[in-house]
């Protein structure tokens, strides 16, 4: 049985005032067992909200991190900073990074080898662009993502990374893939996961979707059989959507 997440990328939102009323909301919720939320606040909330959900199931990411493991990096923040807040998880090369601040695949593979060797887990966000997808280049780019980053580490620590797939295009726009292209897309990622690796491990890797996901569609994307949950952006800052999406599986 693979893992289903369902995890909330708050971007930059929220403060030190604000964060702890939207967890509040979740803490006082409830959603099946076996689904695990994970949240993702800005760095300067990390350490509140940590606090906040010590005692709860609820996981706790970063959104973005350094590749080196420290130094003279003025203005950026370590995998041991992130742990020494209580950080478990941290989000990878999610196209905003990409597209803003020219993050690349060999970038995105540095911080997460650097992650994943001191003890994070890896939300490893890839998808294609409108322009790809308009000329079919969509399955050669996501592939090539994956390539040049999942398929770089070995099964132990490849067994650390949960893939988010996010079409750039449904990102923050309203417009979601279908639940069909979204299946497509999914299964396509574990056969190249299985192609690279092997079969058994392809179906224990988790692949989320992100792009526009929110209560009233997320019921059916993860009803299709390689969808494992979701990486939602704007419906995660209410905890009544967030938590609805929860519980859509
Ligand atoms: P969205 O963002 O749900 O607001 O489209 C998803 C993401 O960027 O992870």
């Amino acid at each position: 049985m693979r893992k289903k997440i369902v995890a909330g990328n708050w971007k930059m939102n929220t403060t030190v005032e604000s964060a702890p009323e939207l967890v509040g909301g979740l803490l006082d919720a409830s959603w099946p067992d076996d689904v695990q939320l994970i949240i993702a606040p800005p760095f300067t909330q990390l350490g509140v909200v940590a606090q906040q959900i010590q005692s709860s199931n609820i996981g706790l990411s970063a959104q973005n991190c350094h590749e080196k493991e420290s130094g003279a990096y003025t203005g950026e923040i370590s995998v041991a900073m992130l742990e020494s807040a209580g950080v478990e998880y941290v989000i990878l090369g999610h196209s905003e990074r990409r597209t803003y601040f020219g993050e690349d695949d060999n970038l995105i593979y540095l911080k997460t080898k650097v992650a994943l060797k001191q003890g994070l887990k890896v939300i490893l966000c890839v998808g294609e662009k409108l322009s790809e997808r308009e000329i079919d280049n969509h399955f050669k780019v996501v592939q090539k993502q994956i390539e040049n980053t999942l398929c770089l580490f070995g099964k132990t620590e490849a067994a650390n990374i949960v893939i988010a797939y996010e079409p750039v295009w449904a990102i923050g726009t309203g417009k979601t893939a279908s639940a069909e292209q979204a299946e497509e897309m999914h299964g396509f990622i574990r056969e190249v996961v299985a192609n690279h690796f092997d079969n058994d491990f392809a179906e224990g890797i988790s692949i989320l979707y992100g792009g526009s996901c929110k209560p009233s569609n997320a019921k059916e994307i993860f009803s299709q059989q390689n969808v494992d949950g979701g990486l939602i952006g704007g419906a995660s800052l209410s905890a009544e959507d967030f938590v609805a999406i929860a519980n859509s599986f």
